[in-house]
C-alpha cells in the first residue's frame, strides 16, 4: 500500500492509473476507522479497479468550540485495517499543505446546508465541501463513496459535484451499527459507559417513529414527538440538537410527509455529539 502526502504525488500517482486504464474509487475518511469506514471501501472496490483512502482530520468543518483536538487518532491501526482491506493507496495529507499560510479559497452549497447539522455547526459544510474538493482535486476519483449516516453531509457533496462538474460518481454506503443499534461513529469511543449504555435509544427513537410512519402517520409533529418521548425515556442524560424531518431533494423541514422524507437527529452525551436518521419513503 503506497503512502502519498502532497496533493502533487497525489494526483501524479492517480494521472499513471488513469493512463493505464484504470477507474479509481476513493473513501474520503477523518481516520479512527470502524466497520462502517471498511464498508464504504468494500463498496468503492466493487466499483472500481483501485481504491483510495484519505485521512485527514479536516480543521475547518470543526467549530472553535468543537472536538478537533479530541477526535480519536490511530494512524497505525488505520493504516494495518486498510492495508488488510486491499486498499492500494493512502493520501495522508498534512495541514500545512492543505491549508498553508494565506489560504482563503472555500467552496459553499446553498440551501442544502440551512438546517438539521448546518443549522447548529456553522461554517461545518463549508469545511466539509471545500475539503472534498481538494481531496477530489488530489484524488481525481471515478467513483466516491460516503456513508449514509451523515446523509446531509452525501446529500450536499452530491450536489456539488453535479454542480461544479466534477465527473466524478457519488455512491452511498448503509449506516452500520453495533449488536445493540448505536450507529457506528469514530466519536462513539469517546462516550462515558452510562453515556454508551443510553446511546442506542437513537436508533430505538427512530425505529418507533418509523413504525408509526409505516402505519399511516404523516405529521411531522407527531413523528418527531415519538422520538423524544423515546429518547427523553431511554437516554436521560442526552442533550437533544435536533430531530427534524426534511425533503430528501432540497433538505428543507415539512410539516406533513407527503414527499420522499429524512428524520434525522443529533444528541449530545457530554460533548459528544452522535447523530442518526431514517429515510421516510
Ligand atoms: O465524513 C467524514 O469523515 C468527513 O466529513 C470527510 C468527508 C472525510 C471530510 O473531511
Amino acid at each position: 500500500m503506497i503512502r502519498l502526502q502532497t496533493a502533487t504525488e497525489m494526483r501524479e500517482w492517480s494521472q499513471l492509473q488513469h493512463a493505464s486504464g484504470k477507474r479509481i474509487g476513493f473513501v474520503p475518511t477523518m481516520g479512527f476507522l470502524h466497520e462502517g469506514h471498511l464498508t464504504l471501501v468494500d463498496i468503492a472496490a466493487e466499483q472500481s479497479d483501485l481504491v483510495v483512502v484519505s485521512i485527514f482530520v479536516n480543521p475547518t468543518q470543526f467549530g472553535p468550540n468543537e472536538d478537533f483536538d479530541k477526535y480519536p487518532r490511530d494512524m497505525e491501526g488505520d493504516l494495518a485495517k486498510l492495508e488488510a482491506r486491499g486498499v492500494v493507496a493512502v493520501y495522508l495529507p498534512e495541514i500545512s499543505s492543505m491549508y498553508p499560510d494565506g489560504y482563503a479559497t472555500y467552496v459553499a452549497v446553498e440551501r442544502l446546508g440551512d438546517h438539521l447539522c448546518g443549522a447548529s455547526r456553522p461554517n461545518h459544510f463549508r469545511g466539509v465541501t471545500t475539503v472534498v474538493t481538494k481531496l477530489f482535486h488530489a484524488v481525481h476519483p471515478d467513483v466516491a463513496v460516503f456513508g449514509q449516516k451523515d446523509a446531509q453531509q452525501a446529500a450536499i457533496i452530491k450536489r456539488m459535484t453535479i454542480d461544479l462538474d466534477f465527473g466524478t460518481e457519488i455512491i452511498l454506503g448503509p449506516i452500520l451499527r453495533e449488536k445493540d443499534g448505536l450507529a457506528m461513529s469514530s466519536r462513539n469511543v469517546r462516550l462515558s459507559d452510562v453515556h454508551r449504555a443510553q446511546a442506542p435509544a437513537l436508533q430505538r427513537g427512530l425505529k418507533s417513529a418509523w413504525k408509526l410512519y409505516n402505519a399511516g402517520v404523516r405529521s411531522a409533529t407527531d413523528l418527531k414527538r415519538e422520538v423524544e418521548t423515546t429518547l427523553k425515556q431511554d437516554a436521560p442524560d442526552g442533550r437533544v440538537d435536533y430531530i427534524e424531518i426534511v425533503d430528501l431533494d432540497q433538505l428543507q423541514p415539512v410539516a406533513t410527509i407527503d414527499v420522499p422524507a429524512l428524520l434525522a437527529i443529533a444528541v449530545f452525551f457530554g460533548d459528544v455529539r452522535l447523530i442518526d436518521n431514517v429515510e421516510l419513503v
